[in-house]
């Protein structure tokens, strides 16, 4: 490892069946007024609301509730938030549900106490908060985004078209404790499953495609993408299996809480085209991922010939005897590939609802970060996003 780097993760995870046995004794930590944060109604439907209604009463707080925060949560969905806890004073900000709902009350954290616009200072200047930052807790429904265990909120300003996350600096933004029962992802559907299962992955990918260093975190990273294929096939045709769904949930948490990012460069370019697709058209966002990840791959492999023959041989077990490097890197992306089809996922953004009138106004939202194999231009984003349709 060549990089020097400091580590803190401060959020308290309770995990298993169990898990919520214990809200009670976290939610005594903190004063009496609560915002519950949740979604759409999945929550309702499945019981979790009564489940956390239920402990939250016997715990006498003064409960307000935000409801309705959707996929890829809005600017004006924060704003509205912001006036609801004004009003309230939280003490501590609730969230139940997927990583837009955790995501969300992140944002409404560092917001409520904000004295100039959040879109601005946090979202385009990318400033750290100087006000009193509200914690937040969450109960997890939803696997994917590992929002559970680190400090980024990704919020769509739907005027601009701008899809935009803040991983932001200070661990203080990062989840008191989360809450991660298996069995409450149990009701996702199919699409939502798999959906976040890539992501996972993809996560994972973001942080393993950089760097030419000998770095223990690439190593933690293999075993993790392993041990997600693995319990992703088993789901896949399984989904009630409690142990694989398990093991997808804890390794989502560890591909994402800042952990297999450490001493080393990032890439996140799937992340950037992926997340400007979906400013443009509002679709789940692994899915978004998945949809432009083997052109970008292909084209950037080249550039990190040596991870992607560690990541073909390591992750999908080619054996390299007799090959070239660029013969086994590319049998590792086709073996992936092979995988993503398995599991049912979107391989184009046509499918998502992007033409190629829109290429354009995608490349524009595409923000361009540094860390990867190769810095694209804007002209190599619109050929990667063609050949993404
Ligand atoms: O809204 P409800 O009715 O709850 O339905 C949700 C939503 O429609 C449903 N759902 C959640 N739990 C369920 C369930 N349905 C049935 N049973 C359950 N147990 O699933 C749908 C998707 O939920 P959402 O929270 O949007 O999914 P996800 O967890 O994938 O979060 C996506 C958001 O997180 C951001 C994404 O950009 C996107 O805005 N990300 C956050 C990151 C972070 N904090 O580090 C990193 C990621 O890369 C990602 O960008
Ligand atoms: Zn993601």
């Amino acid at each position: 490892m060549l990089g020097d780097f400091a580590y803190c993760n401060p959020t308290k995870l309770y995990f298993g069946e169990n898990s919520l046995g214990y809200l009670a004794s976290e939610l005594k930590k903190y004063g009496k007024n609560i915002i519950l944060v949740y979604g759409g109604g999945s929550v309702k439907k499945n019981g979790i609301y009564d489940e956390v209604m239920a402990v939250l009463k016997a715990e006498g707080k003064d409960v307000a509730e935000i409801s309705g925060v959707m996929p890829n949560p809005t600017l004006n969905k924060l704003y509205e938030g912001i006036e609801i806890a004004r009003s309230h004073k939280p003490d501590l900000i609730l969230a139940v549900g997927g990583g837009s709902v955790c995501d969300y009350s992140k944002a409404l954290s560092v917001s409520v106490n904000c004295k100039e616009d959040p879109w601005e200072k946090y979202y385009l200047k990318f400033e750290e908060p100087d006000c009193e930052i509200i914690p937040v807790g969450c109960v997890l429904t939803m696997v994917g985004t590992g929002s559970e265990m680190n400090a980024g909120a990704v919020i769509t300003n739907t005027e601009t078209k701008m899809k935009i996350g803040h991983v932001f600096a200070d661990e203080k933004i990062m989840p008191v404790f989360s809450i991660l029962n298996p069995r409450y992802t149990m009701t996702l559907p199919h699409y939502q499953m798999v959906s976040g299962i890539y992501d996972i992955f993809n996560h994972i990918c973001e942080q393993y495609f950089s760097g030419d260093d000998d770095n223990t975190s690439d190593y933690i990273s293999e075993g993790l993408m392993r041990s997600l294929i693995h319990s992703s096939r088993i789901a896949n045709k399984t989904p009630l299996d409690y142990e694989a769904r398990s093991n997808i949930m804890w390794t989502a948490t560890w591909a994402l809480n800042t952990l297999v990012a450490k001493g080393k460069s990032t890439d996140w370019m799937v992340h950037m085209l992926g997340q400007a697709v979906g400013a443009h058209t509002n679709a789940t966002h692994g899915m978004t991922l998945a949809a432009v990840s083997l052109p970008y791959y292909k084209y950037i492999m080249p550039y990190g010939l040596e991870k992607f023959k560690s990541f073909a041989i390591n992750v999908w077990g080619v054996d390299a005897n007799g090959k070239t490097d660029t013969e086994t890197a590319l049998e590792g992306l086709s073996a992936m590939e092979s995988w993503m089809n398995e599991l049912g996922l979107v391989m184009n953004i046509t499918d998502l609802g992007a033409d190629e009138a829109m290429v354009e106004g995608i490349a524009d939202s595409t923000i361009i970060l540094e860390g990867g194999y190769k810095i694209l231009s804007r002209n190599e984003i619109v050929d990667i996003l063609k050949q993404s349709l």
